[in-house]
């Protein structure tokens, strides 16, 4: 068995006995008493249980990262460095703290350790400038006691401050070590590869393990659902899978953070941007990935149908080598994948977006922060010199099993001119290409209207601009008087 070795509040530490499905947070706790961190919905919800980790920005220098440390599994944090908030009090409380305190932005107290976590990160970014950024940054952490206000007004004093202090003194000068780690014991197997060799070879040796990379959405069957997956290999380790490459056919690794895919998306592609604005919250853009997203082929996930929409293919990979499916094609039904098995997703190819096509994602849920779609739609539309329509991509989650486009309302809008009466034909037409569910989230007859209400507000959003980007909204409950006032 291999021994885990990290970095946790500055000190390099080693675990051989640990369970591999244990998490973070309680290894935190249990095993090292560093009880700061606290427990709250122990599903990525709250952010109560936040920690920093040091990972790479989007310019390649090290920098901290708020995670959520109920959803990470021990061997993710493998060559990593962990940041808590025991470690923030040296001889001085840290900048974030005193913030805090001044601001009055700590009540009952339970959530503020994880509130000041997702502080201590803003402290060192200086890309935070709007105060819609910081209602971003922030809203991964309830406070149930509606100490918002505070707590915005604290964090508007530290984010960007970037003191030069013990904590940048301590960020490594290079990437993280290898997250290269292998446990295998009798009913329990984690193996992190670090290339696609290591990842064969250990398909191979356990061709019935389950693949996770960020673990956002797998480790909720440990914490929810009190299951041990008995074989996980881990992708996140293996570099090929990480890249972003730029080009008239943009190539995205399957292992890219929503969060990496929110920033280089803004300057490449405008629709993708716009949906992963409102995709969980920060802490957790931070670990999910683009290819979880799309392997768990849920029918409500953010990516697949403005992917769809814009005519991305799956590139998929084993050791026999490489194959693509157009990605519409990839979901095949309810939670199922065309993955065979020992097969990975290993990148989207997505082409690039001419500037005059028409395109945008949509996104309906009952809250704008941190909530899971009820419908979500991506919608692309090209039209020639005389505005007659030559493509149309109408793709829409929360609507059947799977992602899926509504074929019979494109149909009524090629080769018709792209208008109000063309649009409402194909809006009516909606209706007899999904056969929605009722549920929780919304009636069937909920998500048939506002799926047509989606391509009329299309319509009318691209009427002055192609590919029309979200506003920057605020949080309604974090306005300041000054704000309010200046509209
Ligand atoms: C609080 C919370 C909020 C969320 N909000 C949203 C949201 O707003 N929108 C949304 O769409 N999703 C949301 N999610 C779901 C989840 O975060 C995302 O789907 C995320 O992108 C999953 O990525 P991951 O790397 O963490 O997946 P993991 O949990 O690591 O893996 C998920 C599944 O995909 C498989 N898999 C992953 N990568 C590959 C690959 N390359 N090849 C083959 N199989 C692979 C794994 O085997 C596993 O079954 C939310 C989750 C939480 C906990
Ligand atoms: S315990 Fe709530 S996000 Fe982790
Ligand atoms: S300070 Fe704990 S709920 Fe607000």
């Amino acid at each position: 068995m291999h021994t885990l070795r990290f970095n946790l509040n500055g000190r390099w530490v080693e675990e051989s006995n640990l369970a591999p499905t244990t998490t973070l947070l309680r290894y935190l706790r249990d095993t090292r008493g560093l009880t700061g961190t606290k427990e709250g919905c122990a599903e990525g919800d709250c952010g109560a249980c936040s920690v920093a980790i040091v990972e790479l920005g989007a310019d390649g220098k090290p920098e901290y990262r708020a995670i959520n440390s109920c959803l990470v599994l021990m061997p993710m944090v493998q060559g990593k460095h962990v940041v808590t908030v025991e470690a923030l009090k040296g001889d001085e409380y840290h900048p974030a703290q005193v913030a805090m305190a001044k601001a009055l932005g700590s009540q009952c107290g339970y959530c503020t350790p994880g509130i000041v976590m997702s502080m201590f990160e803003a402290t060192y970014r200086d890309d935070l400038k709007q105060p819609w950024q910081l209602d971003d940054q922030l809203c991964g952490n309830l406070c149930r006691c509606t100490g918002y206000r505070p707590i915005r007004d604290a964090a508007t004093e530290v984010a960007g401050t970037c003191p030069n202090d013990r904590f940048t003194a301590a960020l490594p000068t290079s990437a993280p070590a290898s997250m290269s780690f292998r446990h295998e014991a009798p009913g329990s197997v984690f193996i992190t590869p670090t290339s696609l060799t290591e990842l064969w070879d250990a398909l191979d040796a356990h061709p019935d393990a389950r693949f996770v990379v960020g673990g956002t959405d797998l480790s909720l069957e440990i914490t929810k659902r009190f299951q041990l997956p008995p074989k996980l290999v881990s992708l996140e380790g293996v570099k090929e899978l990480h890249a972003i490459t730029t080009g008239s056919t943009h190539v995205l690794g399957s292992a890219v953070t929503i969060s990496e895919l929110e920033a280089w998306s803004a300057t490449h592609l405008p629709p993708v941007h716009r949906m992963v604005r409102y995709f969980a919250a920060r802490q957790i853009k931070h670990r999910g990935t683009i290819g979880g997203n799309l392997c768990t082929a849920s029918p409500i996930g953010d990516l697949p149908p403005v992917l769809i929409a814009l005519g991305a293919t799956a590139v998929l990979r084993s050791r026999q080598g490489e194959r693509r499916v157009p990605l519409e094609l990839f979901f095949v039904s309810y939670r199922k994948t065309a993955l065979q098995p020992k097969e990975i997703l290993a990148a989207i190819e997505v082409p690039a977006l001419p500037k005059t096509t028409k395109a945008a994602a949509y996104k309906v849920s009952k809250r704008r922060e941190l909530d899971i779609s009820a419908v979500s739609a991506g919608l692309l539309v090209e039209v020639d010199a005389k505005n007659v329509v030559t493509t149309a991509r109408l793709a829409f989650g929360g609507m059947a099993a799977t992602p899926k486009r509504a074929t019979a309302a494109e149909q009524l809008l090629v080769g018709q001119s792209w208008s109000e009466v063309s649009v409402e034909a194909a809006a009516k037409a909606i209706g007899s290409d999904f056969t929605p569910m009722s549920d929780h989230r919304g009636s069937a007859g909920y998500r048939s209207l506002v799926a047509a209400n989606l391509l009329r507000g299309f319509f009318e959003e691209t009427r002055s601009t192609a590919q029309p980007t979200l506003a920057p909204l605020h949080a309604a409950t974090v306005l300041t008087d000054e704000e309010v006032r200046h509209g």
